[in-house]
């Protein structure tokens, strides 16, 4: 029911041994579900989240490629046991089971193109998957990093609700990119080490949407209006940026990957019972009038544990604030207008 190495000879030897031909030392940890795992982005957060101890099982699921990505990643002497699953028919035993389900599956922007442009697409890909997860795995956290986020998310929702079994403390849309760029930017400009920089940035993951409260960065810092103006167009644009950087090969996978792996990790560590998990991240809430946000959240062994107040924005963030919720509440309304029609 799923792929497997040829293991005719593994077989052998394990019959001989008594053994299951399973290296010892995999500590008792979470299953993890990657959807779209032999793209751009998939490939390398399958690769990190192999590398995460907190990691016992990493299904990886697609539509093409899983038995070749599957083969070359589960020879990393790392706890987790790797299964791959191709194609929708195997999408089920791909989800059975799982704690996480990390969904990068779907098409990426060309130059020119906006996020929105990649709904027509990206929407079915996401209800499918998230029919698949209602089913098989109603209780895992979901991860959606497939764009448009604005709307993949309401949709996912949408599809849970239909199911019964919406939970939205369990759904959580990836923003981890802005804040992991808005640190580096940041960084860059107050000529501080990027992993001591926190910036948070709400609202949503597309354009004016994408909201940095440089008001609130920590270490406590100020900026003159043209640091300002400069910081939040570069991480309100920095898909942008990639995107025609890699002029038609697609958008940013590497980052996304590393920023994927650091949600997910987050997320692992709220189940696993850690204290004091606190990441960005777009979830249902009631922050704003809108029915969907980013902001700061607490997360913890039921996943979302509670939604962080915004905290006091300057006139700038104010004004930002509004323009995000105006387009903000367009993409809910197609994501959710989408399930319903
Ligand atoms: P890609 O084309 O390299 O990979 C996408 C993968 O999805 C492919 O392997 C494809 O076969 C697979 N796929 C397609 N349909 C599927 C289905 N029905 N079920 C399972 N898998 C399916 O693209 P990418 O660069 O990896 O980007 C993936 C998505 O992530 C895009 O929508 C992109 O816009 C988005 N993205 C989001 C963020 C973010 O910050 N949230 C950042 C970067 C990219
Ligand atoms: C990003 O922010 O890099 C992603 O949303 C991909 C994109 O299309 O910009």
């Amino acid at each position: 029911s799923h792929l497997r190495p040829p293991t005719s000879q593994m077989e052998e030897v394990s019959i001989l041994r008594g053994s299951n031909c399973r290296a010892k030392g995999a500590a008792p940890g979470f299953k993890v579900a990657v959807l779209g795992a032999s793209g751009g982005i998939g490939q390398p957060l399958s690769l990190l989240m192999k590398m995460n101890p907190l990691v016992s099982v990493l299904h990886l699921y697609d539509v093409v490629n899983t038995p070749g990505v599957t083969a070359d990643i589960s020879h990393m002497n790392t706890g987790a046991v790797v299964r791959g699953f191709l194609g929708q028919p195997q999408l089920e035993n791909g989800l059975t089971g799982m704690d996480l389900v990390i969904i990068p599956a779907g098409i990426p922007r060309k130059p020119g193109m906006t996020r929105d442009d990649l709904f027509n697409i990206n929407a079915g890909i996401v209800r499918t998957l998230c029919e698949g997860i209602a089913k098989c795995c109603p209780n895992a956290i979901v991860n959606v990093i497939s764009n448009p986020v604005n709307s993949t998310v309401p949709i996912a929702a949408e599809v849970f609700k239909k199911a019964g079994t919406y939970d939205p403390k369990r759904l959580l849309g990836v923003t981890t990119l802005d804040v992991v760029r808005a640190n580096t930017f940041v960084g860059e400009v107050l000529g501080l080490d990027p992993r001591d920089v926190n910036v948070p940035v709400v609202g949503g993951h597309a354009g004016v949407t994408i909201l940095p409260l440089l008001s609130q960065v920590n270490p406590p810092c100020s900026f003159t209006p043209e640091e300002i103006s400069y910081l939040t167009s570069r991480i309100q644009n920095g898909g942008t940026e990639v995107v025609e950087a890699k002029a038609g090969a697609g958008s940013a996978t590497l980052s996304m990957a590393y920023a994927a792996a650091k949600f997910a990790d987050a997320c692992l560590r709220g189940l696993h019972g850690d204290a004091g998990i606190v990441e960005c991240s777009y979830v249902d809430s009631q922050v704003t009038e809108l029915p969907f946000f980013a902001s700061k959240v607490r997360l913890g062994r039921s996943g979302i544990e509670e939604i962080l107040p915004l905290g006091p924005l300057n006139e700038f963030e104010r004004a930002g604030l509004e323009k995000a919720k105006k387009e903000l509440s367009e993409s809910i309304q197609k994501g959710v207008s989408f399930i319903n029609k």
